[in-house]
């Protein structure tokens, strides 16, 4: 009797093991991580997925000026360059009117223009406890920052070397920060900038790219077309295609690498997020520069899904040959930021095949 219970158990034992070596062959493992725990490793999922794409990894730019623009970087352990032929690496004067200095939560801030910059301006206007309506509503007033440039020259080097200041830069896809570019300059007839833009850029675009364009057109300058502006991007280009000297362009266009200074040995950015990213971007700043509490997100820039839809209607009137010259135009941008067309644009822009490999982007 006792014997057979013995058997018995070790029958039971044996199905039992059977069984769940059957279920466990049945069952797929992800239903049974699943079980374990789901929500952490969703969690974590998504914020390597998220930290991968809302930061650009230094290294890879450094890789790209010296492999594709051919800039060379003298570094030895203790030397340095002293002085860095201007033109070689992005004029620094030019990027030094974008670097804005905060002193009391020590950080330099990359403004790009058309990559949420008046909201940045803003935030640090807050920062100085600036409550003036106006100076908020409109925070680009040079006098109202501190901004490298404002420093006299023989303190660039140290204040951009000075490693207790945080480094931050955003920058976002080419394809749609031009059509925003765009909108923003030519088609806002309400703005006070319009009428400017239309008699320094808009009259030198329609005259050199409309065809048949009347006296009054030209005179007027208003009305600029997307493929005319385009055009006249391209132009920059022509005369000055050499990617090492980056194009003289109005800023609202002009390449985020030159703007940023991204191949100058002098400025390493410990941060350049992706406006793509920007609410879990900013948040990584705000954490490393311990931002104040009454600083507690980063103000959505109004924006809503308009100019990715604008930016279809935009390039789907240029031909591919325009839509490939252009993206060669940015292509520094694309390859070092590591861009390719938007989701929603890919059946219209075409493919930039940038070189690195998933990892680095
Ligand atoms: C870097 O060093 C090389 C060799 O010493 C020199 O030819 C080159 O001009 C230097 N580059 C710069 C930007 O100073
Ligand atoms: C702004 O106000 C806060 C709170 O009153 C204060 O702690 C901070 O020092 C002020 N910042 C500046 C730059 O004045
Ligand atoms: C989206 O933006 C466009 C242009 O700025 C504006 O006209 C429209 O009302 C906005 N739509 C929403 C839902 O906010
Ligand atoms: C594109 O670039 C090529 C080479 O520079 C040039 O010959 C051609 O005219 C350009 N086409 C357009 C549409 O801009």
């Amino acid at each position: 009797m006792i014997k057979k219970t013995k058997n018995q158990s070790i029958i039971y034992g044996v199905v039992l093991i059977l069984t769940g070596y059957i279920l466990f062959l049945i069952i797929p493992s992800p239903v049974l991580d699943h079980a374990i725990s789901n929500i952490e490793i969703q969690w974590l999922l998504k914020r390597t997925e998220n930290q991968k794409y809302q930061e650009i990894k230094l290294s890879q730019i450094r890789e790209y000026c010296v492999d594709k623009l051919g800039v060379t970087y003298n570094y030895s352990r203790n030397h340095r360059l002293d002085e860095v032929p201007d033109e070689y690496y992005a004029k620094l004067n030019y990027v030094a009117q974008h670097l804005f200095i905060n002193d009391d939560y020590k950080f330099i801030y990359l403004s790009v223009p058309k990559v949420a910059c008046s909201n940045w301006k803003r935030l640090l206007l807050r920062l100085k406890n600036v409550t003036n309506e106006n100076k908020l509503a409109w925070p680009h007033s040079n006098g109202d920052h501190k901004r490298l440039v404002d420093l006299p020259r023989e303190e660039w080097r140290a204040v951009l070397q000075d490693y207790g200041y945080y480094k931050f830069a955003f920058v976002r896809n080419p394809w749609t920060r031009l059509v925003s570019a765009y909108v923003d300059r030519f088609t806002r007839h309400d703005k006070w900038w319009y009428g400017f833009i239309q008699q320094t850029e808009g009259k030198r675009m329609i005259k050199n790219h409309r065809v048949g364009a009347t006296e009054n057109e030209i005179n007027e300058g208003s009305d600029v077309k997307f493929k005319e502006f385009v055009e006249d991007i391209l132009d920059h280009h022509n005369k000055c295609p050499n990617e090492k000297v980056a194009v003289n362009l109005n800023e609202h266009w002009n390449p985020q690498f030159f703007i940023a200074g991204l191949c100058h040995p002098w400025i390493e950015y410990d941060f350049i997020g992706r406006y793509e990213e920007l609410d879990t971007a900013s948040l990584e700043v705000f954490k490393k520069v311990h931002m104040p509490d009454f600083i507690d997100k980063f103000p959505k820039p109004s924006r809503n899904s308009s100019t990715v839809l604008r930016a279809a209607v935009e390039y789907s009137l240029l031909d591919t040959e325009l839509l490939v010259n252009l993206s060669k135009q940015f292509r520094p941008d694309f390859e070092m930021l590591g861009y390719e067309a938007p989701m929603e644009l890919s059946h219209i822009l075409p493919s930039i095949g940038f070189e690195f490999d998933e990892e680095s982007v």
